[in-house]
Order: structure tokens, then sequence, then C-alpha cells
């Protein structure tokens, strides 16, 4: 599929859950919020049947997100069923990893491509204080145990300004120096409680760790579908990459869109409004119907976000009140 703006779409990330195990200070308040009920969220065959309309469009790769995916039950059974619609060449996985060390046999058996984890810290205390739950050695394990299935590992990091997580960026590179890992940083994005957060920015990390391990080299083959660059570090096994929605902004190549587990279409990270697929489908739209609204949904997505004026408080930013997918993004 190509959009308006002459981008190629065939990125779909989908989350199947809005709920979480964990509570991280840029993505939900301390207390949880106010879950979706089960029934309105779309079931594994409406997800099936959606992204064999995906599959017909051109889309070949699939993201599986939350929330937190992994506290869905019998999530390898989706990702099975995923895998086996023709055209689609790519399922990945994007978890905090707490209960990744049990599951990921069966995700192995069924054919995940690959893993990405978000850990912040290597430091139990900042670990809590980030997430409000002391699991750190859960989500190592977790990592551990995937790297075992010779599946690919990325981690998600995201610095915040603030000072207990401001000394750990060397820790979290060391860890691509002896495994086959890549390590991404992420800039926080003034997305719901991202708001209130300052993180820190892509060149201030380059500086710190060129300053530990020497020239960040780029690295111009693709390690995956996602916005990220990556440099490579002399001696290192993985790469460093960067997520830098903000300071390089990435619209123009942008060649996804979102499925929130209520069952909307969303054009863009930014956007809350997005079409109501879910209702469509439980009135009883067929097939073809159904890809014409999606085709025309995607013809429509939006040039770019706004996030330097949301941060900036330069221009006066429509929808701006409930922007995340569900959770994570
Ligand atoms: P792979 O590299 O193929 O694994 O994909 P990915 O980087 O898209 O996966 P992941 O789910 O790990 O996303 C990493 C970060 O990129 C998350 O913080 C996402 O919110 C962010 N991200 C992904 N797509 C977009 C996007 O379209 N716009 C913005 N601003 N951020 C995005
Ligand atoms: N800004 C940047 N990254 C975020 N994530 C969640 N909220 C934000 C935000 N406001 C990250 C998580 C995870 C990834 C999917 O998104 O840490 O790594
Ligand atoms: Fe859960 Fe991910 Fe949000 Fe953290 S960022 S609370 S792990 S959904």
């Amino acid at each position: 599929m190509v959009d308006n703006y002459n981008r190629v779409i065939d990125y779909i990330r989908i989350s199947i859950t809005d709920r979480c195990n964990l509570r991280c200070i840029y993505c939900m308040p301390k207390e949880g919020m106010e879950f979706i009920p089960h029934e309105n969220i779309l079931t594994y065959e409406e997800i099936i049947r959606l992204c064999k309309c995906f599959a017909a469009l051109g889309m070949s790769k699939v993201k599986l997100t939350g929330g937190e995916p992994l506290v869905r039950k019998n999530l390898p059974y989706l990702v099975k069923e995923i895998k086996s619609i023709s055209g689609i060449q790519n399922v990945t996985l994007t978890t905090n990893g707490i209960l990744l060390s049990d599951q990921i046999e069966d995700l192995a058996k069924a054919g995940i491509d690959a893993v990405n984890i978000s850990l912040d810290t290597l430091d139990p205390d900042e670990f809590e204080q980030l997430t409000r739950f002391r699991k750190l050695d859960q989500v190592l394990e977790g990592i551990k145990e995937t790297l075992k299935y010779n599946i690919a590992v990325k981690i998600n990091c995201v610095p915040l300004r603030e000072d207990y997580n401001n000394n750990n960026i060397l820790s979290m590179v060391s860890l691509a120096k002896n495994q086959k890992l890549h390590v991404r940083f992420i800039e926080v994005m003034p997305i719901g409680l991202g708001k209130d957060l300052k993180g820190v920015t892509e060149e201030d990390i380059k500086e710190i760790i060129e300053k530990e391990y020497g020239t960040l080299t780029p690295y111009k083959a693709s390690l995956g579908n996602g916005p990220c660059h990556y440099y490579s570090l002399e001696g290192f096994q993985g790469k460093i990459g960067f997520i830098s929605a903000v300071t390089h902004q990435f619209c123009d190549s942008c060649n996804r869109v979102r499925l929130t587990s209520e069952g909307y279409l969303k054009n863009c990270l930014q956007y809350a409004n997005g079409i109501d697929i879910k209702s469509l489908m439980r009135q009883g739209i067929n097939d073809e119907a159904l890809s014409e609204v999606i085709r025309e949904a995607i013809s429509h997505k939006p040039k770019e976000h706004h996030f330097k004026a949301i941060i900036n408080k330069e221009k006066e930013v429509n929808h701006l009140s409930h922007i995340q997918e569900d959770g994570e993004q």
C-alpha cells in the first residue's frame, strides 16, 4: 500500500491488550488505569481476520505490542496463525520481558521472528523506581532465555533526565559487548505521561558512549522494520541504535500504521482519532468492504507528528488529551 505522501506502508503494529504488569512512569500512573473491558478488546479471531486483510493489501510485517502482550493468554497461538497467512513475512514482539522466560519456548515454536525487550536500567533500585516493581531479575532471565533460541533480540531503553537513570547509559551499552543483541536508545516522546518528562537526546547519549567506547560508526544495513538507525562500536557483538522521534524526525520514511486493542486503526502515533474497525466487523461488514475501509484510511495517513511543537508549546495541536495507543505504543 502506498499512502498519499508516496510512503510504502508494509508494517502493522497491533496492540493486543491495554493491560500491563508494570507501571513505567512515562506510560502508566502508579495506580494503573481504567482498563478496557474484555468484550471490547479484539478477539484473536478478529485480529487474524484483519491480518488477512492487511496481508492482501501488501502488509508483510506484523509487530505485536501492548500494554504488555505476554499478559494476554495463548499468544503463541496468535503468532502461529498470523505467521501462516500468505504474504506475512515477519511477526515480531515488543515486550517488557517479565513473562518471557516462561513463554519463549512456545513463542519460538510458533515462529516468532524477533523480540524487543524494554529495559531502561540494570540497577534493581532504579528499575523499581521506573517501573514500580522489583522485577529486574525476571527481565534479565527473559533476555537470557530468548538468546538461547537464537531469536533476534533488541533492548529498548528510554533514558530520562532524572538522576536515577542518567549514569546508566554505559551499562546499558555494555549489554551489546559480549552478547548477540542490539541496544536502542529511545528519546522520550511527548505522549501521555511522557509529556511531563525530559529525556536525553541522541547527541548527548552519543557523546557519553564515544568518550568511553570510541567512535560510533554508522551501520547502514537494516536490522528490522522500525525507525531505528544503528551504529557499530569496535569490539562489540551487537549494534547501538537510536529512535529519536524528536531530534531526528522520521515521518517522511514512515512505513507503519497501528491497530489498537480496542480495534481502532490509527495512522500515526500522535493522533487519538482512528477508524473503529471493530464495530464495522461486529456489524457484519464483508471482507471486500473491510479492505476498502482500511485502504481508504491508510491513504489518509498524516504527513507527520508535531512533537517538537508540543515540546516547545509553540503550536496548538489537536487531539492531545489521549494520544497513547494502549499504554505502550
Ligand atoms: P523493529 O526495529 O523492527 O523491531 O521495530 P520497532 O523499532 O518499530 O519496534 P518497537 O516496538 O521496539 O518500537 C520501538 C520504539 O519506537 C517505541 O518506543 C515505539 O513507540 C517507537 N516507534 C515505533 N514506530 C513509531 C512511529 O511510527 N512513530 C514514533 N514516533 N515512534 C515510533
Ligand atoms: N516515549 C518514548 N518511548 C516510550 N515507550 C513508552 N512510552 C514512551 C514514551 N512516552 C517505550 C517503551 C518501550 C517501547 C515500546 O515504547 O519503553 O520500549
Ligand atoms: Fe507496561 Fe510498556 Fe507501559 Fe512500561 S511502557 S507500563 S512495560 S506498557
